[in-house]
Order: structure tokens, then C-alpha cells, then sequence
């Protein structure tokens, strides 16, 4: 047994793998293929449906709506009606990059009943589960799902541990699936680096209270950064609850990768254009706040007037 968010998991629900994106795929490769439609919930990092459109499988994106306060809101309808005799899977990203949208409990719920009812897989990236503000976990499919249910969980090492370099993450799947996704994982790498994944047994023994105070730097990072980016009238973003972005919208902005470049020209920072992860992105900004305080306020200082226009 694996204590995971509150959840005893059995060990043999569990694979190591090679970072969350090695895990993202070999679920994808086990799960989808040609003829099959995938349902997305973007915007999102992208490496996922590039993964579904690799394997041939058609990818349905079904985007979370922004709200007046700039935050984002699942729709559950458009959700269930994107979904098809052809769709055998459902991407979950939550707590999402980029827009930080958390789902609550009724609503990863809502989504596990439209798939046990349908037998569509879902699969649920939680590399933020941990990065969150104000609370200990995010909801999650860990505590969620039985044993049984067709969930997929994906984690990794690279965000709560700051281990990105060491490509190492897992994936809690039902036992029945596990004997695939075991063979694939041995087609694609035969395993995770041996000496990476002691360091992750460490990490998962000893490493407690180095999440506890990196979550708690993140938070004053993003009190700052929403601090100074609220002081710009055209600038639409709400307080970031989990993962360590800030996804704000700026009026007038229509090309948002044409003004990422201009933010580096003019103000020698580099935030990621909304339009990267999908098109209801556009027109917003990807801020990256996993940085240190005082460079993190350099850069705001030197945002914030170009910001203002
Ligand atoms: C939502 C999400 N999933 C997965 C990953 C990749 O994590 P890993 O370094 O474990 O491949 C990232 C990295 O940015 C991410 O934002």
C-alpha cells in the first residue's frame, strides 16, 4: 500500500514511469488508436493531444469558459455531449496548466459518473495535485475512483519535488490495464532509471516538508504576481488557487504569440502566449511564477509599465 492524497492505493495499481509525459503516453498508447475521439478539456498544456493525434485518434477539444473574474468553469453538458460511440477516453487536467482551473469534488465527480455510465477512460493529469493554495491536496481521482473505475492517474516528480530533470512520475490505473500499460512501458523505456527512482522513494519518504515550504513560496508568489498584474486596468486575471501560473487576459490583445514577443523585446520577459495552448487561449498570457521572489518582482517591474500600454 502507497498512501497518495489520502487514498491507500495498492501497490500494484501503481507504475513507475518516466516522467509525467512518458505516463501520458504510454496511457494513450494503451487506450486510443485510429478511429477513436479523444475529449480534451483545454485550454491545456498540449503534449497530451499531441500524444492522441500521434496515436491516430481524434482529438475533441471542450474548453472551460472563462468567467467575469477571470477564472475558469467546466461545463459538464458540453462535456457530455462532445462524447460519442467513438470517444474511449477523457483528458483531465486539473489543477490545469495553464489557467490554474481546479476542478471541485461535484464536478470530477460528474465527469466519473458520465464515464462509468459510457465506458470512456479517463485520464486525469494531477502533476499540480499537491500545488495548491489554502488547502492540502486539489480533489482528486485518487480518492475519487474505486479500484475499478476506468480512471487513469497520472503524477510525476517534477512539479511538488522540483525533480523535472530526473523524468520520473507514475501512474495508479485498475489492475486490468496495469497489464498493459507494464508492457508498454517495457516496449517504450523497459523502465525509469533505477538510481532516479531511489531518489523518488526519498522524496516520497522524506520529502514532506520541502513541498510544504515550496507551496508555501509559490503562495507568496502568487499573492505578488496577482497583486501587481491586478493593478493593470486591462489586464483580466483571478487570485491563482493551485499550480504556479498566472493566466491573464489582456483587452486588446488578439495575437497573443505576436505579443509575447513583443513583452521580450520590450520588457525582456518571457511568458508563454494563451494561443499555445489551444484557441480559447488567445488573447491571454502565461506567467510563470515558480521563480524566486526578488526575480520574480524584477520582472514585474519591468512588465508592468509595457503591461499598461
Ligand atoms: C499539466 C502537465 N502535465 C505534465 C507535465 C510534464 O511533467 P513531466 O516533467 O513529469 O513530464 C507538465 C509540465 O509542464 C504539465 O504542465
Amino acid at each position: 500500500m502507497r498512501r497518495i492524497y489520502g487514498a491507500e492505493i495498492e501497490m500494484d495499481r501503481i507504475v513507475a514511469s518516466a516522467s509525467a509525459m512518458n505516463a501520458l503516453m504510454i496511457a494513450i498508447q494503451c487506450l486510443v488508436g485510429a478511429g477513436d475521439s479523444a475529449v480534451v478539456i483545454g485550454p491545456v498544456w498540449p503534449n497530451a493531444e499531441n500524444a492522441i493525434a500521434a496515436m491516430g485518434a481524434e482529438v475533441r477539444k471542450v474548453d472551460l469558459q472563462v468567467q467575469p473574474d477571470g477564472s475558469w468553469r467546466l461545463d459538464l453538458d458540453r462535456l457530455v455531449d462532445a462524447c460519442d460511440a467513438t470517444t474511449r477516453l477523457i483528458v483531465v487536467n486539473s489543477p490545469s496548466n495553464p489557467t490554474g482551473w481546479m476542478a471541485g469534488e461535484d464536478e470530477l465527480r460528474g465527469v466519473l459518473e458520465h464515464a462509468r455510465a459510457r465506458g470512456i477512460w479517463i485520464l486525469a493529469d494531477e502533476v499540480y495535485a499537491r500545488i495548491v493554495y489554502g488547502r492540502r491536496y486539489a480533489p482528486s481521482f485518487v480518492t475519487l475512483a474505486t479500484a475499478d473505475d476506468p480512471v487513469v492517474i497520472v503524477n510525476s516528480f517534477s512539479k511538488s519535488w522540483s525533480m523535472t530533470g530526473w523524468r520520473l512520475g507514475w501512474i495508479i490505473a485498475p489492475r486490468e490495464l496495469n497489464v498493459a500499460i507494464e508492457k508498454m512501458t517495457e516496449f517504450n523505456i523497459s523502465h525509469p532509471t533505477t538510481f532516479a527512482q531511489w531518489g523518488g522513494v526519498a522524496a516520497l519518504d522524506r520529502g514532506d516538508d520541502y513541498v510544504d515550504a515550496l507551496v508555501r513560496r509559490y503562495a507568496e508568489a502568487a499573492e505578488l504576481v496577482y497583486q501587481r498584474l491586478s493593478e493593470v486596468p486591462r489586464v483580466r486575471l483571478s487570485r491563482p488557487r493551485s499550480a504556479f501560473y498566472a493566466f491573464f487576459g489582456v483587452d486588446g490583445v488578439t495575437d497573443s504569440f505576436g505579443y509575447a514577443v513583443e513583452l521580450i523585446r520590450r520588457a525582456r520577459v518571457g511568458l508563454a502566449p494563451g494561443v499555445a495552448f489551444g484557441a480559447a487561449g488567445e488573447g491571454h498570457l502565461r506567467l510563470c511564477f515558480a521563480a524566486s521572489l526578488p526575480k520574480l518582482s524584477q520582472a514585474l517591474d519591468r512588465l508592468v509599465p509595457v503591461l499598461r500600454g
